[in-house]
């Protein structure tokens, strides 16, 4: 029997992550998208997101995907065939798709991931959705299906997605709007405030990830940007602390949703997170502090995904590999109308 074509989509607001079932493989790549002239695209992915604050007036890099939800349905679809075409080298053959779809959305919005990969002309046989949530419990590792009461926080590049799982179902879920790109504004924004310095959201997301590893810069990063009152390109020096007690007010959202979730959540429960701990995951969980923070303020355990910015897309790897799990995949054909 020859096996089918699958593919598993985590459409992230950053990065697009692809499982692709013939050769087991993820990709990661940023989803951006390059226009020039208002209609050509002339880069995707990586190669466009280095044009990024970069590019002349005439070519438009952009991310169709805005707080988890597709905002831009018409480059996103761009964007989809042209990762499946270079999937495929050269010429789409039929495929299942698996998607990954937030919890905390409109139907209209869920709908929308349907029609996305429908209307994308990448011969989709069949098209299945898997809660957001669920597949990064099982791609960190978690039996979703016969846990009871797994609390999951991920923390992306817009949003942070706050969920409960028990028994292959989402008993809550909340999506707040912090996540990498709005602790990089916050830098942003502080630069601007103490030193009269204007830098690129790149630059700031540079600094946050460097003091990661302080053992690399001793605690001090230099900065390049333009003076506001001179209009002169200048360069400063930014200390660790200084960054790292500007991002505490996110945290702090953070920490805040973490409790409101777990006061909502019914008590016999409780004594399952309790014993599991809380499992952390998406790109921007690996800011410095933030486990920490987590684990200080609502005593729990934090278990730190092995690999964060994958574990949606290994989870959606699973369903499509291991047939138990393929239940907790559901069609969305009618959803929305
Ligand atoms: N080592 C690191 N330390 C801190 N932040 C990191 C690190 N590596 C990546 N990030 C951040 O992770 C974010 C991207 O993570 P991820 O791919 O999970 O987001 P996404 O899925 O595209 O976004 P969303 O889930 O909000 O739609 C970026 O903001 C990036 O700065
Ligand atoms: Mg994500």
């Amino acid at each position: 029997m020859i096996a089918n074509n699958a593919f598993a989509i985590d459409l992230g607001t950053s990065n697009i992550k692809i499982y692709n079932a013939a050769n087991d493989k993820v990709l990661v790549q940023k989803n951006m998208i390059a226009i020039e002239n208002r209609k050509d695209m002339i880069a995707f992915g990586d190669s466009a997101y280095e044009m990024y604050e970069k590019a002349p007036a005439n070519i438009h890099v952009s991310g169709p995907i805005s707080s988890g939800v597709i905002a831009d349905i018409r480059n996103m679809e761009k964007l989809l065939r042209s990762f499946i075409t270079m999937e495929f080298r050269g010429s789409i053959k039929a495929a299942d798709y698996y998607i990954a779809i937030p919890t905390d959305v409109t139907e209209v919005e869920k709908r929308a991931f349907y029609d996305l990969v429908k209307d994308s002309n990448v011969k989709a046989k069949r098209i299945m959705a898997v809660e957001k949530a669920l597949a990064d419990g099982l791609g960190m590792g978690i039996d979703v299906k016969n846990s009871q009461g797994v609390l999951v926080v991920d923390v992306g590049y817009d949003t942070t997605e706050i969920s409960i799982l028990s028994l292959g179902g989402i008993v809550l879920s909340k999506l707040i709007k912090v996540g990498g790109h709005v602790f990089d504004n916050s830098i942003v924004n502080a630069v601007r405030r103490e030193f009269n310095l204007v830098i690129g959201s790149k630059t700031a997301e540079g600094v946050r990830i460097s003091f990661n590893d302080l053992s690399q810069n001793e605690g001090k990063a230099t900065v390049y940007g333009r003076d506001i009152v001179t209009g002169l390109p200048v360069e400063r020096t930014l200390t660790h602390e200084f960054v790292a007690s500007t991002l505490q007010e996110n945290f702090r959202s953070i920490v805040d949703n973490v409790r409101v979730i777990l006061e909502r959540t019914p008590p016999e429960l409780s004594a399952d997170i309790y014993r599991h701990g809380l499992f952390l995951t998406g790109g921007a969980c690996q800011e410095e502090g933030l486990a920490e923070k987590l684990s200080n303020e609502v005593r729990l355990r934090v278990n730190i995904a092995e690999s964060p910015v994958n574990s949606v897309v290994l989870g959606l790897s699973q369903v499509i590999k291991k047939s138990p799990y393929r239940a907790l995949a559901y069609t969305i054909e009618g959803l929305g109308r």
